[in-house]
């Protein structure tokens, strides 16, 4: 290795005493090849054994923690105790590579397509329909609903335990279910989950409280609770900066293993309710202040940019688009091979690297989102 980049290969040890072999983690990126059924097709996990070795640790796609919260056409399911072999499955295929599995775990609210939930029936906090092209309005959820999807979350966390995995990550970014209550565009409610940037953090923070309490009660050993928020929304009224700091004290108050950033681009600054010209990841680490690890993430394509990212601070960073387009970065890296890194998406190489055909064709088929696909 090139001795310049072995911060990169440094153990990091959580403080529940989980090590990692290295700081850099496979970000959880949904793959939409899973079975009509909701559970994992091979072809998904050859897809996982080929990018598990060189990582310490893979957040998985997105799992629905209930019917109505599933958010993409094949996406997995853990919504019920039948899909427990299907989840031990994929976690045995990432640890036996040497990683430590996450399971990410996700409830679409308004995003989610009426087609893939029962009766077409969407839910949010409030009826408000998203700003993303075509949603429908959903319907406001009810105080016994709110409650159910949040021992959901405790439901599958438990299954997660019951499966192998060595933690979840709680889905509270991009705009799903967690967000839609957290953010003043989707959440105009006049209870106890909405009308104050506190009470709309009511039911995020609530589903942390129950994914804690189930660990406690069912894991047998130290278990990794992450959170992922996402920093800014562009909406108006919409989450700014500021709220999200006040977000991360809330979060920092909450002994999680980890907090994850999700954004695209690691140097993008704050555009709205903070003046600061450094990028969100670092406002953000800074202000958590060392209280919890903070995961960077976003357009991390060569050795130097990971370099550059850790130089901030930030003690780990995830790699997304970047694993898909080279499953061996790591492995290049830890060799001294880092100018062999890949960093466009080669259009004839999904038989070589090892990638489903519905994730393929969504890459081929969405100019500007990879490098290469133009
Ligand atoms: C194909 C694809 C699927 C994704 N699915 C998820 C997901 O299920 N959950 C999530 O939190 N983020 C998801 N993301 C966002 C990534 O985790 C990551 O934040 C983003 O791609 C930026 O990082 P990158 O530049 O390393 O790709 C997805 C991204 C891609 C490219």
């Amino acid at each position: 290795m090139n001795q310049k980049f072995s911060p990169l290969f440094k153990e990091f040890k959580f403080a529940n005493g989980v090590s990692l072999k290295n700081r850099i983690i496979m970000a959880p990126m949904t793959n939409f090849s899973s079975h009509e059924d909701g559970t994992v097709s091979d072809a998904e996990v050859k897809y996982y054994v080929r990018r598990s070795q060189g990582v310490s640790m893979v957040i998985t796609a997105c799992t629905y923690v209930t019917p109505n919260g599933k958010g993409f056409p094949g996406e997995f399911a853990a919504d019920r105790d039948e899909m427990i072999p299907s989840l031990n499955k994929l976690a045995i295929a990432i640890k036996e590579q040497g990683a430590k599995a996450i399971l990410q775990i996700f409830h679409g609210g308004r995003e989610c397509p009426p087609e893939l939930v029962p009766n077409g029936d969407t839910v949010s906090a409030s009826a408000v329909a998203s700003e993303r092209g075509g949603s429908k309005e959903p319907r406001a959820l009810g105080e016994e609903e709110i409650q159910s999807i949040i021992k959901d979350f405790g439901e599958t966390t438990r299954r997660a335990i019951e499966a192998g995995y060595d933690g979840v990550e709680i889905h509270g970014a991009n705009g799903y279910l967690l967000q839609q209550f957290f953010s003043p565009h989707s959440n105009r409610r006049n209870d106890r989950w909405g009308g104050s940037l506190e009470k709309r953090l009511t039911f995020p923070l609530a589903v942390i409280d129950e994914v804690k309490r189930v660990v406690e009660e069912h894991a047998q050993q130290p278990f990794i609770v992450g959170y992922r928020f996402s920093p800014e929304e562009p909406e108006t009224p919409g989450i700014t900066m500021d709220d999200t700091l006040l977000l991360v004290d809330a979060l920092a108050g909450k002994d999680l293993d980890y907090l994850h950033v999700s954004v695209s681009d690691f140097w993008t600054a704050p555009k709205r309710g903070v003046e600061d010209d450094r990028s969100r990841i670092e406002v953000i680490n800074e202000r958590v202040g060392g209280r919890v690890p903070v995961i960077g993430v976003g357009s991390i394509y060569s050795a130097e940019d990971a370099l550059k990212a850790l130089g901030t601070g930030v003690p780990l960073l995830a790699l997304g688009r970047e694993l898909i387009i080279d499953p061996d970065w790591a492995q290049k890296v830890e060799s001294g091979r880092e100018a062999e890194i890949e960093t466009k998406i080669n259009k004839d190489a999904q038989d070589r690297l090892v990638v489903p055909d519905p994730l393929w064709k969504a890459i081929i088929h969405s100019p500007g989102w990879f490098p290469g696909v133009e």
